[in-house]
C-alpha cells in the first residue's frame, strides 16, 4: 500500500459505486493511476468489492492503489481535509483550494444523459463540494481537471476543453459523447487509450448510458 499521507501530495480518492467494473471505467481507472503517476499524485480506488475483478491491465497499471474499504472509514479523522467534486456544488473549484484540501473524491459512475446525479450517494455523508463548471465531465476528465486547478494552479474556466465533440465511427457513421473533455495539444478531446475501440464496439447499443 502506498503512503497516502497528506505530506506525499494530493491524493485523488475514486469511490467506485457500480455494481460491475465494466471495461469503460477500467480504461478510465487506468488513465487516472498513470496520469496520477506521472504527476506525483496519488490515486486511490476505494469500495472495490473482494468478489470484482480487475482486468489484468488495470491491474498493472502504475500508481493504482486498490482498497476494500469506503472512503468514510480511510478519512474517518480527516474528513474536513476531503473535497467532493460534486456538479451540484454551489461554488467551483479554485487554485486555493489546493492549499485547503488534502484529498479530492469523485464519485465512480459511468456518466449518463441526462445526468441521475449518483453524486449525492457521497453528497449525503456530508463533504465540503466543488464543482467544475456546469457541464457533466467522465470520471478520468474530473481527476484530471482538478489536477490542473490544485496543482498546476490553473483556474477551471481556462482549461480549453470541447464540448459534446462528435467521435467518426466510421465512413457511414459518426456518434456524439454528451460530455466535457479537455482538449488536447492536437486538438483532440482527451479521451483514455482504448476508449475510442469500445466506443467503436458499442456504437449499435446507443451511447445513452456509457462513457
Ligand atoms: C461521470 S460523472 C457522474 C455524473 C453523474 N451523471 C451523476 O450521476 O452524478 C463521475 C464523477 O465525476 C465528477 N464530475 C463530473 N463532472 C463534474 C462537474 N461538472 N463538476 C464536479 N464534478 C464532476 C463527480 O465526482 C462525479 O461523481
Amino acid at each position: 500500500m502506498a503512503d497516502l499521507s497528506p505530506q506525499s501530495g494530493k491524493t485523488f480518492v475514486v469511490e467506485h459505486l457500480d455494481p460491475e467494473l465494466e471495461e469503460w471505467s477500467s480504461c478510465e481507472y487506468y488513465t487516472i493511476a498513470s496520469e496520477c503517476h506521472a504527476t506525483g499524485a496519488q490515486f486511490l480506488l476505494s469500495s472495490v468489492s473482494p468478489t470484482l475483478k480487475l482486468s489484468e491491465k488495470l491491474q498493472r497499471a502504475k500508481g493504482l492503489n486498490v482498497e476494500t474499504r469506503s472512503v468514510e472509514d480511510i478519512y474517518a479523522d480527516k474528513k474536513d481535509k476531503v473535497c467532493l467534486l460534486d456538479p451540484a456544488a454551489s461554488k467551483d473549484l479554485n487554485p486555493q483550494d489546493g492549499d485547503m484540501f488534502d484529498i479530492f473524491l469523485f464519485g465512480g459512475i459511468l456518466g449518463d444523459d441526462p445526468p441521475r446525479d449518483r453524486t449525492s450517494e457521497l453528497r449525503k455523508k456530508g463533504y465540503e463540494g466543488r464543482r467544475l463548471g456546469p457541464v457533466q465531465m467522465s470520471t478520468d476528465t474530473a481527476v484530471r481537471v482538478t489536477r490542473m486547478v490544485v496543482q498546476d494552479r490553473i483556474p477551471v474556466e481556462k482549461i480549453p476543453y470541447i464540448d459534446s465533440p462528435e467521435l467518426i465511427i466510421n465512413k457511414n457513421e459518426s456518434t456524439e459523447m454528451p460530455y466535457r473533455y479537455v482538449k488536447g495539444n492536437d486538438g483532440q478531446p482527451i479521451m483514455p487509450e482504448g476508449m475510442m475501440d469500445l466506443i467503436i464496439k458499442d456504437s449499435e447499443k446507443g451511447l445513452g448510458d456509457l462513457l
